[in-house]
């Protein structure tokens, strides 16, 4: 059995796997077999597998042992009570910086120039992302100069402002700069070219390598996006703590999950879990919350028949509560969603003093919708993720179910929501905000109620569940929600590992 077989086995399991792990494994006589063996041994579903780890499972301790035996809610509950132990998120200060965020920069009056401002801010970032970047692309030259007539191709940078197909299946894309626009036909022969022009949407900013054809008709070469450096060099964090990542808990709804919730707590206090599960718990210092923190009320139609709190004040009073029984060592990072007491235009600033002044008893950080921070110099951009649904409903490769290939073209467009007069409302402020500028080491969304972990060019990816069963409004639309999970990020190797509470 060859190393691509055995990556495949885990990839299949949606397992990465360490170099020196493969090695491992591939040393061993029977390596499929000790293979499966390793898998079947996981029992929670660590996205990384390292050599230590299957070390471990071949020494099985006292804790491995009960590690086996403890699969199962019961049994984790006779699990005695983590008191006297060592909680090691306790010994580390909390650190976490704001890089970027609307909260206290609000600029847009609602005037008619605030969109061109807009635009334009948005057109200067990306255009300063590809010239940064990209060698073949930093010598666009302005749309007007090739509609002269006197050069017979280049490289231009635009907004999209109109992208259809013509009926014999070639794209026709209209992109505009600073002073003119231009029509340009995509040719469909070229199966590369055809795929790029695929994922073109309203509204961002693409560069397009045209000739001038006949007729004044200009031919695109290439369709390329600002896109992120290949290997981005994640950073690390020099302190061994976890950050979880709690998307979505709907507080108010009746469909919040209640007992998932309440094992979750307990978990948190290590009180439940198997002494792996415990450990990971003991090691988490922060809880990222991107979004819908609370049902809200009229969000979506007929949604007061599925509230079980009406007042949207005493939702954010209840979410106070709850997030009270998270051990006071954990720092809480709230941002709001579309369901959240804010207005709903993106970027959103963060949730009102009267509503941040019910939060006390521990750290509490309330950020706007994206925003930019820092834990321990480890980089996130934490965005609710309205956008996921324009994406998938304009590119035909993307599905809504599928968050981590959204995200993935998200970053490739360096930004979060482009497309304006869709389904995201989108507020005129006079710097983009939604403009990916940075790269992060981490990237999260919510708002689709799923649970997905991916990696894109060195980035990790994480959708972060909620905690809320399927709305009526989720099974009209034929949607069905992968709650009570909770993905969290070792912020010292930067490995990922996934907490599944429909089990614990
Ligand atoms: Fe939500």
């Amino acid at each position: 059995m060859g190393m691509k077989e055995i990556v495949k086995l885990f990839s299949e399991k949606g397992i990465l796997i360490d170099p020196e792990a493969l090695d491992y494994i591939s040393s061993k006589d029977d390596p499929l077999s000790f293979a499966q063996d390793v898998i079947s041994k996981l029992s929670e579903s660590s996205l990384v597998l390292t050599l230590e780890e299957i070390k471990k499972m071949e020494s099985p301790e006292e804790e491995n042992i009960e590690e086996e035996e403890g699969l199962g809610t019961k049994i984790f509950e006779k699990v005695p009570v983590g008191t006297g132990e060592k909680v090691l998120a306790k010994e580390y200060e909390s650190e976490v910086k704001i890089i970027k965020d609307v909260t206290g920069n609000v600029t847009c009056k609602g005037e008619v120039d605030d969109f061109t401002k807009l635009f334009n801010s948005r057109y200067n970032k990306i255009k300063k992302i590809f010239h940064s970047q990209r060698r073949g692309l930093r010598n666009s030259i302005p749309i007007k100069k090739i509609k002269s007539g006197k050069i017979k191709e280049a490289q231009i940078i635009g907004i999209v402002k109109d992208i259809r197909t013509t009926q014999k299946g070639y794209r026709i894309v209209e992109i505009e700069d600073e002073e003119d626009s231009i029509t340009v036909l995509i040719p469909k022969d070229d199966p590369r070219l055809y795929q790029q022009a695929q994922e073109i949407v309203y509204d961002e900013v693409i560069s397009v390598r045209v000739t001038s054809g006949r007729n004044g008709l200009f031919i695109a070469q290439s369709v390329s996006y600002p896109d992120i450096s290949v290997n981005h060099k994640k950073k690390k964090s020099e302190v061994p703590v976890y950050v979880a990542f709690l998307s979505d808990t709907h507080i108010g709804s009746k469909k919040f999950l209640r007992d998932h919730w309440d094992r979750l707590i307990k978990w948190l206090n290590g009180e439940i879990g198997n002494s792996r599960q415990r450990d990971v718990a003991r090691k988490i210092k922060y809880i990222v919350i991107p979004g819908d923190t609370v049902d809200g009320v009229g969000v979506y139609p007929n949604q007061d028949k599925e509230l079980e709190i009406s007042d949207i004040y005493k939702q954010y009073q209840i979410l106070s509560e709850e997030l009270q029984k998270i051990p006071d060592h954990i720092t809480v990072i709230i941002q709001p969603g579309n369901h959240d007491a804010v207005r709903p235009a993106e970027p959103q600033p963060a949730l009102e003093k009267e509503i941040q002044d019910l939060f006390s008893g521990k750290e509490f950080i309330f950020v706007g919708n994206p925003c930019y921070f820092s834990i321990h110099g480890v980089e996130i951009l934490s965005y609710h993720g309205q956008s996921l649904l324009d994406f998938s409903t304009s590119i035909p490769t993307l599905k809504y179910n599928q968050p981590i290939d959204i995200m993935k073209v998200s970053l490739r467009k360096r930004h979060l929501a482009p497309i304006y007069g869709g389904h995201t409302p989108i507020a005129p402020e006079h710097e983009d905000f939604m403009v990916i500028e940075r790269i992060p080491d981490i990237f999260v969304t919510g708002h689709v109620h799923l649970s997905s972990v991916g990696e894109y060019r060195g980035v990790t990816l994480i959708n972060a569940s909620a905690w809320q069963a399927q709305t009526s409004y989720q099974k009209m639309l034929n949607f069905v929600p992968d709650p009570a999970k909770l993905p969290i990020v070792d912020l010292k190797t930067g490995n990922t590992t996934s907490m599944d509470f429909n089990v614990v």
